[in-house]
């Protein structure tokens, strides 16, 4: 039975029981006031003299009453169907828009007009989840898109070395060798940071109570050659940062911010600040360094996934890419917020901010 007959025979129904509560109280209270008979004055007109005022009454009253409600039924249900017609016109548009996204149309809008009404609220509901939903499959597309492309690269490169080494026996073997090595190194890596993005997509991990200035500190010394390597210089403070999440994915977080900023430096004399600091709700890792100026339009993107800078460089020793992408879906993953700010002076300044943890509660 649909909704739209369901309400109808409601709206029916009600109609007739107030149509008969109604003539019943007309009927009770006439009642009261009518005696039962009254004696003729003229006897002639009735055999034992006796007028039956209620049982006339009624022989008058209950076809008019019949017909009233007979009419009241008719409007009840012709009234019904169309208002309840009215009023599930938007659930209409919503099941229509509902069906054009399950066949893979998912730029529909259904754009209710009118007031906000429950309707509304559900159709503006349903517009966010498509438009979200929308962004989210564009991401994923374009995201396999370059992976697939990044992943060939690797590939097209080991097989041209190795064509050119089949066509010509004299090579030094040596060089190809080791250049098929940095390849494939690259194509391992690259690999694996993949897997690292999916698995903290998944939020499949365990959480544990991490101290996020330990973390920087082991970051920074691990970096530290490639630090002095490049002259940069490091600048660390920080608190106690105590709070909840995966030991490794927050220290590959940390390594890869600190990674960007000794790597993405001024070409000498660079500076890397390192800071951790305790909020009362929050914790909240800094890491800031030198470089070129960046606007904060292109800030805003280096986040995306095989972005690198302003434009996609293809030389064998450039990064692939996706260290911002995994710090933020690692910051995402523990319920924590990233800030990219480019500073004035050149270089960036990059804030994630985590949910602290008292050390030993919960
Ligand atoms: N600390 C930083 N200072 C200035 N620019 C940065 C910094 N961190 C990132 N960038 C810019 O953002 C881009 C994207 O960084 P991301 O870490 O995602 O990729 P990548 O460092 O190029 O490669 P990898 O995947 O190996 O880390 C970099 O290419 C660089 O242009
Ligand atoms: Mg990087």
């Amino acid at each position: 039975m649909s909704v739209r007959l369901k309400l109808t025979l409601s709206y029916a129904g009600f109609l007739m029981i107030a149509g008969v509560l109604l003539l019943a109280a007309v009927w009770v209270f006439l009642l009261r006031y009518v005696p039962d008979r009254a004696m003729l004055i003229n006897p002639d007109d009735r055999p034992d003299g006796v007028f039956p005022i209620r049982s006339v009454l009624l022989d008058v009253f209950a076809p008019r009453a019949a017909a009233v409600l007979a009419f009241l039924l008719v409007f009840g249900l012709v009234g019904g169907w169309i208002l309840a017609g009215r009023m599930l016109a938007p659930l209409t548009r919503i099941t229509d828009a509902t069906r054009t996204a399950t066949n893979g149309s998912l730029s529909h809008r259904i754009r209710l007009p009118g007031r906000k009404d429950e309707f509304r609220e559900l159709a503006d509901a349903f517009d966010a989840m498509l438009a979200r939903l929308e962004a989210h499959v564009a991401e994923q597309q374009r995201f396999a898109a370059n992976a697939s492309h990044e992943l060939r690269t690797p590939l097209a490169v080991s097989k041209a070395l190795l064509d050119v080494a089949r066509a010509d026996p004299n090579q030094d073997t040596g060089e190809v060798i080791d250049r098929l090595h940095a390849v494939n190194t690259r194509a391992i890596d690259l690999t694996e940071a993949l897997l690292l993005l999916s698995h903290a997509d998944q939020r499949s991990f365990t959480r544990e109570h991490v101290d996020l200035s330990l973390l920087a500190e082991e970051a920074v010394e691990t970096l530290l050659p490639l630090a002095e390597k490049r002259g940069v210089t490091f600048e660390t403070s920080g608190d106690i940062t105590p709070t909840l999440g995966s030991h490794a994915l927050l220290l590959q977080l940390t390594t890869n911010l600190v990674h960007n900023a000794i790597v993405h430096n001024l070409p000498e004399q660079g500076t890397v600040w390192v800071d951790t600091s305790a909020r009362p709700d929050t914790v909240v890792l800094t890491v800031e360094n030198t470089g070129e100026k960046l606007t904060p339009q292109q800030a805003s993107t280096l986040t995306e996934r095989f972005q690198r800078g302003t434009e996609r460089v293809h030389t064998d020793h450039a990064g692939v890419g996706l260290g911002l992408a995994i710090v933020k879906t690692i910051t995402h993953a523990h319920d924590g917020t990233l800030t990219l700010t480019p500073r004035p002076d050149g270089g960036i300044r990059i804030a994630v901010e985590l949910p602290a943890t008292t050390p030993g509660l919960s």
